[in-house]
């Protein structure tokens, strides 16, 4: 008989991409998902994408009788459910950690204390926001792994990091591939919930012996972000302002770097990690090893979409907790799962504007920003 799949956050961007993944290679998938008004609109329909062979059981992830109801004969549970949005986490600190923190303690909760489940794996949604700035290497000092920018320096528009030992009598730090054994230093309310998350999926799967797999998102894109969402990743921001031909307004210089990773690969690392078992109980970046910078971006979505006429504003801001470069070293989940990125930029970008096109996103940019304003955030 198919393996159950739970796949909470199951109607989401990423959400959506496993559960296709899951469905095409004959799993019984069932989804959980509260269509939380901020991705799929104040109506909460279920979104067309949802893929018809998969069973949508609407509710939160802290109902605990809607989660039992749901754990029902299920083998395995891929949770990716979760408030997404570094910015508004340092607002609305109470909801995030209630959401994410508790979220994942209700699951948790449910499975240890029910003896007639049947949970055979748990994989967690974690990110590369858990480390906060990246792993860097000092001419003089080799590998250091710097904590935020002082808010002085960034006050003067310096924006790449000098080394946390020597300082300026240093050339700027020059970006490592990022790997686990980097410490995490989360610098958002965002951050810090999804390291609990991954430490509490861990710490309580290995007490029971329920392999369990931490994945450490990098940047993840492609179609079925959700444009109209201003809280989101900057490649679907992006995308709107293009699609309302307004300009992309790009923070600091725009050189600074990320690792994009599209959403099919990290479908991909989901089933590796439910059908092997080399990474149990570990944490993996997932990733494509490669550094991308902002203005890339922008520029590579300006010309995807035809919009090359309409260049990006620079603003010279910057947004608080913001890191300056990481990008992952995927060497982990190469070797424990044999895991490729099959996508690259190009064609990921290509993919993305295609379906956005097809798309009319509302631009809700200037609502997010005022309110990050208004907070203090961005300055
Ligand atoms: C993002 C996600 C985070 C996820 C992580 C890894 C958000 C808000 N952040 O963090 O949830 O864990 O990736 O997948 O979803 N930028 C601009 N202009 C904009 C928006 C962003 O210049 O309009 C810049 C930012 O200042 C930053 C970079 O783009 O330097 C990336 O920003 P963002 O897409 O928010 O990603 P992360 O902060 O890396």
């Amino acid at each position: 008989m198919a393996e159950k799949v739970l796949v909470t956050g199951g109607a989401g961007f990423i959400g959506s991409h496993v559960v296709d993944l899951l469905v095409e290679r004959g799993y019984s998938v069932v989804i959980y998902d509260n269509l939380t008004p901020q991705v799929h609109g104040e109506a909460q329909h279920p979104p067309d994408y949802l893929n018809k062979d998969a069973e949508l059981i609407i509710g939160d992830v802290r109902d605990r009788e809607a989660v039992e109801k749901c754990l029902k004969d299920v083998d395995v549970v891929v949770h990716l459910a979760a408030a997404v949005g570094v910015g508004q986490s340092m607002y609305m600190v109470r909801e995030y950690v209630d959401v994410n923190a508790l979220g994942t303690a209700t699951l948790l909760d449910v499975i240890v204390n029910n003896p007639r489940l049947r949970v055979r794996k748990i994989i967690v949604a974690s990110s590369m926001s858990t480390y906060g700035e990246g792993k860097y290497e000092c001419a003089k000092c080799g590998v250091v792994y710097p904590r935020l920018r002082p808010y002085e320096q960034l006050q003067r528009r310096e924006w790449e990091l000098y080394c946390p030992r020597c300082g300026k009598n240093s050339p700027p730090l020059s970006p490592l591939p990022t790997d686990e054994e980097k410490p995490q230093f989360p610098a958002s309310v965002y951050a810090v919930t999804k390291r609990d998350q991954e430490e509490m999926v861990l710490s309580t799967c290995w007490s029971y012996k329920i392999p369990a797999v931490a994945m450490r998102f990098f940047n993840v894109f492609g179609h079925r972000q959700a444009l109209s969402n201003p809280y989101t990743g900057v490649a679907a921001i992006f995308s709107t302002r293009l699609l309302n031909n307004k300009p992309p307004v790009i923070f600091e210089d725009g050189r600074q770097s990320r690792d994009f990773v599209h959403v099919s690969d990290v479908a991909q690392a989901v089933l590796l990690a439910i059908q092997r078992s080399e990474a149990d109980f570990t944490a993996l970046n997932v990733g494509t090893g490669r550094a991308v910078s902002i203005l890339e971006i922008a520029k590579r979505l300006a010309e995807a979409l035809g919009k090359q006429e309409i260049r990006p504003l620079f603003p010279q801001k910057f947004r608080a907790g913001d890191i300056r470069h990481c990008f992952a070293d995927i060497s982990r989940i190469k070797t424990l799962l044999g895991f490729e990125p099959k996508v690259d930029l190009t064609k990921g970008i290509e993919i993305l504007a295609d379906w956005a096109r097809s798309q009319q996103p509302e631009d809700r940019l200037e609502q997010a920003t005022s309110e990050l304003e208004q907070h203090g955030l961005t300055f």
